[in-house]
């Protein structure tokens, strides 16, 4: 399973890609007005930071902005996924990005059936919003299971499953028991994912125990 990160603050990018765990980031405009920092200038500092996949979106809503907003952002840096959102304009937009080889995520899926229009145009990522679907009591797991059998279904649906909307570490386990390809996680649920109790404990035992032998490994000759 792949992760990305789902925010555009750079401190917290760099901080994450450092750990070696890191495989892409998400971007939304959301995200971006957080920052209160240059869109474009942010983006370019992400792409350069991380190596992988970094999703920077349209904020057009029809077809010919979007494709011209779309190939604008692809000129950033050779790493960028132009997001779109899920409507007809944006599933258009998709298949003539794609078709130029430009990588697209497309964004704000909420159903199976959305997702296999989305694959059908060629989409690099589809991203299912999960957290949001749970919010208003629809079930966002159940949604990823869909999606990942549907494409499961089909060899020529070389679309990946971004699990989106991620709010707990619960959400990412799920979404990997279902094999969906790709968690995007906030920096907060991602570094939350190492924490155990029990490790804590765990380690402040043999760390009490160690001192009492008065031994060290890097003392020793
Ligand atoms: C990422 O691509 C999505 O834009 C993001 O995960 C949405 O998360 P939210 O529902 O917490 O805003």
């Amino acid at each position: 399973m792949k992760f990305f990160v789902d925010t555009a603050d750079i401190a917290e990018i760099s901080e994450l890609n450092d750990t070696g765990l890191l495989d892409g980031v998400t971007t939304n405009p959301s995200l971006v007005a957080k920052t209160g920092k240059d869109f474009f200038a942010t983006v370019k500092e992400i792409c350069k930071i991380v190596k992988g996949p970094v999703s920077a979106e349209v904020t057009a809503t029809d077809h010919a902005t979007m494709l011209a907003e779309g190939r604008k952002l692809a000129e950033i840096a050779t790493n960028i996924a132009v997001k779109v959102p899920l409507t007809l304009d944006g599933l258009k937009t998709c298949k003539l990005l794609s078709d130029d080889g430009i990588m697209v995520n497309v964004t704000l899926c909420f159903s199976p059936a959305q997702a296999i229009l989305a694959a059908k145009a060629g989409a690099t990522f589809i991203s299912p919003f999960v957290g949001r679907l749970d919010d208003i009591g629809h079930d966002g797991m159940g949604l990823i299971a869909d999606i990942v059998q549907i494409y499961n279904n089909y060899s020529d649906f070389q679309t990946e499953v971004l699990v989106a909307s991620i709010r707990h570490p619960m959400h990412v386990v799920e979404a990997a028991k279902l094999g969906a390809d790709i968690c995007t996680v906030p920096p907060a649920v991602l570094k939350s994912l190492v924490k155990h109790p029990l490790t804590d404990k765990g380690l402040d035992a043999f760390l009490a125990d160690w001192k009492k032998t008065g031994q060290s490994i890097l003392g020793n000759p």
